[in-house]
């Protein structure tokens, strides 16, 4: 049982083991004992919401019955991070833009097809971005051309986010001058996407646990799967960066975030020898 301490549900660590094995098995995010207080915090007011008074009953209740899958979305939304922001790392974006798009664009010349996902995409911001490189790179050509952009998140509030296409002064802190006045209209204290950008990105919920349901994608160009690994262990990340491999094209390109490796995992990537680029192909052989 839980005990309350001044109106807060304090969680016993068997509590927070049993929590921290359905974030696990449900979502591969790893809680290490040392962040029982994040859940704490971030739960404790939903166990208010619900007028809950012990985490047990709210174990039960994520883990069984008809709420279930419901009550983990709610849950999800409260425990991760959502950080992200349009041109996040923009030298790495540099190197995509000034060296894969390029390359692609030659290779692909005779089918004019391009494919990219931004797995783990939170409110579209990182898709949106790739969108407005290719959009800039291609100008009249992308008449030309069929250019898919997915973004794929397992959270639906920020899914919702993405579609509208509306942001904050915050979403665009990192945005270069010349693409807010080029791509986004003022409208009271929002930003709004350019219709002819919004048209290049699709949302779908995706949980990079799921590796069947990945197959669904087809394959792609180029994957960003960026800051969203941290959250994982060695064993989900090899899951992930392994359904990636079969989800990439031979000469394709995976991008992940700058504070994340695939160094010392069992996966068939080696990464490209570009400062910044933080890239990975797939290691010779390895290709379907
Ligand atoms: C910090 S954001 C990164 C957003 C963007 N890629 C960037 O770098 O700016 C991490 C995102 O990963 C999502 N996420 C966490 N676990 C996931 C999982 N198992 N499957 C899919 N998305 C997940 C979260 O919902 C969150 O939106």
């Amino acid at each position: 049982m839980s005990e309350t301490t001044s109106n807060k549900l304090v969680m016993s660590s068997a509590q927070f083991q049993k929590l921290a094995k359905i974030i696990y098995d449900r979502a591969g995010i790893h809680f290490p004992e040392s962040k029982k207080y994040v859940l704490e915090s971030r739960l404790g007011r939903r166990l208010q919401e619900l007028e809950i008074d012990s985490y047990d009953q709210y174990v039960s209740l994520i883990s069984m019955g008809p709420y279930q899958d419901d009550e983990f979305q709610e849950m999800f939304n409260k425990i991760t991070i959502n950080e992200t922001s349009f041109f996040r790392n923009e030298p790495q974006l540099e190197v995509f833009e000034k060296v894969t798009l390029p390359e692609l664009l030659e290779s692909r010349k005779s089918t004019k097809r391009l494919r990219l996902w931004s797995a783990a995409c939170s409110s579209g911001e990182e898709p949106y971005t790739l969108a407005m490189i290719v959009h800039r790179t291609l100008g009249i050509r992308l008449m030309d051309w069929h250019v898919e952009i997915v973004g794929t998140d397992i959270s639906e509030l920020v899914l919702e986010i993405a579609q509208s296409g509306k942001y904050t002064d915050y979403a665009l802190r990192t945005t270069p001058a010349l693409v807010k006045q080029r791509y986004f209209k003022r409208e009271n204290a929002f930003w709004v996407l350019d219709p002819s950008i919004q048209s290049m990105v699709s949302f779908q919920k995706h949980n990079l646990k799921d590796r069947l349901g990945a197959k669904r994608f087809g394959q792609f160009d180029v994957i960003f799967c960026r800051n969203v690994l941290i959250y994982f262990d060695d064993a989900m990340k090899t899951q992930v960066i392994g359904t990636f491999g079969q989800q990439l094209r031979e000469d394709g390109t995976l991008y992940i975030g700058h504070s994340e490796t695939l160094r010392g995992l069992d996966v068939p990537f080696e990464q490209l020898p570009i400062p910044q680029g933080f890239c990975y192909r797939l290691s010779d052989g390895e290709e379907d």
